[in-house]
């Protein structure tokens, strides 16, 4: 039986890692699983519950009981939260400022580590976040990291009509205690600065296939 394959992409906010990864997931085929919406979807969750997203203890306990349910819909997987695919909800700048908070309790990151390994049961993926290669598919020897200077992410936030404070997000998610953002071993790092997301993706396909051929060389022959 053949397991499923994890292609890993992290990376710093607006480094082009949704873009990305959403091509790599439709050229090869594979299911695109956006990690940061599943801990944006918490923070909006804890918003509309009136939970306060700075008590670690409150946050974990919601986490532990909301209701919750994997799905995979044209190639991508949806977190559900009572049965509801929250979408848009999840994008606001209220969301934005509150989901690094609840992306550094450790209760929080076991149970989204617990239902992003869950996600393999849809087939191969390309999985996006801050900490897929070095923690939740620390296995895959299919790791990138992306990364562009913060000038030209702010340009791409801005773009999108979204301003925020990139640098304190980034910060943030470095920082923290539990699984911060890093550059894992192995990885491929990109810096995208300069180029457009054919290229970048390009790049990572290439190298994707150069690796799968190197796997299929070096096996038993059959
Ligand atoms: O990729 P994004 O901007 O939608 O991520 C939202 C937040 O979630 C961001 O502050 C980092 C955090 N996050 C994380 O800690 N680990 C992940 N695997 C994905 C996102």
């Amino acid at each position: 039986m053949n397991v499923p394959l994890v292609i890993a992409i992290d990376g710093t906010s607006a480094s082009g890692k949704s873009t990305n990864a959403r091509i790599v997931a439709r050229t090869l085929g594979y299911i695109y699983v956006d990690t940061g919406a599943m801990y944006r979807t918490l923070a909006w969750y804890c918003l509309k519950q009136k939970v306060d997203v700075d008590d670690t203890r409150a946050v974990a306990a919601l986490c532990r009981r909301w209701k919750t349910e994997l799905v995979c819909v044209d190639g991508q997987v949806r977190l559900l939260v009572d049965g509801v695919y929250p979408e848009k909800e999840i994008r606001t700048a209220e969301t934005s400022a509150a989901v690094p908070r609840v992306a550094a309790i450790p209760k929080v990151r076991a149970w989204m580590k617990k239902v992003q390994r869950q996600c393999i049961r849809f087939g191969n993926l390309v999985m996006e976040g801050r900490d897929i290669g070095t923690n939740i598919f620390p296995e895959t020897e299919f790791k990138f990291y992306l990364d562009a200077s913060l000038s030209e992410r702010s340009r791409r936030r801005a773009a999108d009509g979204v301003k925020e404070n990139l640098a304190e997000r980034d910060q943030r998610d470095s920082e923290r205690a539990a699984a911060p953002l890093m550059i894992p071993l192995g990885a491929t790092v990109i810096n995208n600065s300069g180029m457009t997301s054919e290229e970048t993706s390009a790049r990572i396909i290439a190298e994707i296939r150069r690796r799968l051929d190197g796997v299929a060389d070096s096996g038993p022959s059959l």
